[in-house]
């Protein structure tokens, strides 16, 4: 069954397995484009395996629903599909370096084996850094007629703000430092050593959710958002981004590798501190689902358009009751 089958037809009025389709089959046919076979031949290989290898594409179509969000559902979607793919890329440079040996030391990825164990950890490690720069230079190539260049830097630099040290890579070393693998991290823990929900909830949002919250806010303000929208765009992306994580990971806790295409039971036995393994999946699935109610509050919204905000409503829905 493909992923998206997976997804299923929304329960509520609006065509959610269509709309995803759709989206689905632009952001493919464009990061192919995108990623095309060059030199060096290795590198280009293996950025184009992890890309181009399915994978739920949740965070290009957050950024495509909150551009819609702001323009409309019947609206051209061009001008966005760039920074979509953008995000996407540098989603599989955080998976490809997630997976190396020094930090979760994982075989399998969408159901394939991970990028270094195909590749080596050398080549792993140098498509990670350029599909990072990738993503940068298609968005600028591909946006850069059509954007206002001021909006188009206020994203490049809140895009640099969302994956580094304060964001997603900040957030990586505090998950391992929690893990006790990462050396010299002591000064990173608190004294006791006690992991209180407020940490986790830290290390969720900084590791996951800021590009997740990056992939929202840059949509809508491509699209021209207003402050009040973005706000409201960026507090309902906060909710989705933390209800995605743990829904991550209650799939590592119950889910299998066939339809994970990700070895489950990592997190325990890593000792990884998430909101299932230090407070049980009842109490992860009661926080997943108030966060979804939340998420969903924060849209209902005068300052948004109830018929132009349910591909956002959907995602949500999608981020916590999804199987892979
Ligand atoms: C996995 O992300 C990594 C996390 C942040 C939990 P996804 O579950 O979105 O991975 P793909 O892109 O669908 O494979
Ligand atoms: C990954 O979190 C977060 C990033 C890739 C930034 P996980 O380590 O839980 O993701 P999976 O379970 O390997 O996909
Ligand atoms: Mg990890
Ligand atoms: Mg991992
Ligand atoms: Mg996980």
């Amino acid at each position: 069954m493909s992923r998206m089958q997976t997804i299923g037809r929304s329960q509520h009025d609006f065509d959610f397995a269509s709309y995803s389709k759709a989206k689905r089959d632009l952001i493919e046919i464009r990061l192919t484009e995108y990623l095309p076979v060059s030199s060096p031949d290795t590198l280009w290989q293996s950025m184009r395996y992890s890309v181009l290898s399915g994978g739920k594409r949740l965070r290009a179509l957050l950024c495509l629903a909150a551009a819609e969000a702001i323009v409309g559902l019947n609206s051209d979607i061009e001008p966005f599909l760039p920074l979509a793919c953008a995000i996407e890329m540098i989603h599989a440079m955080s998976l490809i370096h997630d997976d190396l040996p020094a930090l979760d030391n994982d075989d399998y990825r969408r159901g394939k084996l991970t990028n270094h164990k195909v590749y080596g950890e050398a080549t792993a490690l140098l498509a990670g850094d350029a599909l990072l720069m990738l993503a940068i230079e298609t968005f600028i190539e591909k946006t850069i007629k059509t954007a206002d260049p001021q909006v188009m830097l206020n994203i490049i630099s809140h895009f640099c703000h969302a994956v580094g040290a304060s964001g997603m890579v900040g957030g990586q070393i505090l998950d391992l430092a929690f893990t006790g693998k990462q050396q010299g991290m002591e000064n990173d823990k608190n004294e006791t050593n006690h992991i209180d929900a407020q940490t986790i909830e830290a290390i969720h949002k900084s590791k996951t959710g800021a590009l997740i919250k990056f992939s929202v806010w840059s949509g809508a303000r491509l699209a021209k958002a207003n402050v009040e929208q973005l706000s409201l765009l960026e507090q309902f992306a906060d909710k989705l981004g933390f209800a995605f994580q743990i829904a991550d990971d209650l799939l590592d806790s119950t889910g299998n590798l066939e339809t994970l295409g990700k070895t489950p039971g990592k997190d325990l036995a890593a000792n990884k501190m998430t909101w299932v393994t230090v407070f049980g999946e009842k109490l992860a699935k009661q926080k997943m689902r108030d966060l979804e109610e939340e998420g969903l509050a924060i849209l209902n919204n005068r300052v948004l358009q109830a018929e132009r905000v349910k591909p956002l409503q959907e995602l949500l829905r999608y981020a916590v009751h999804r199987k892979n």
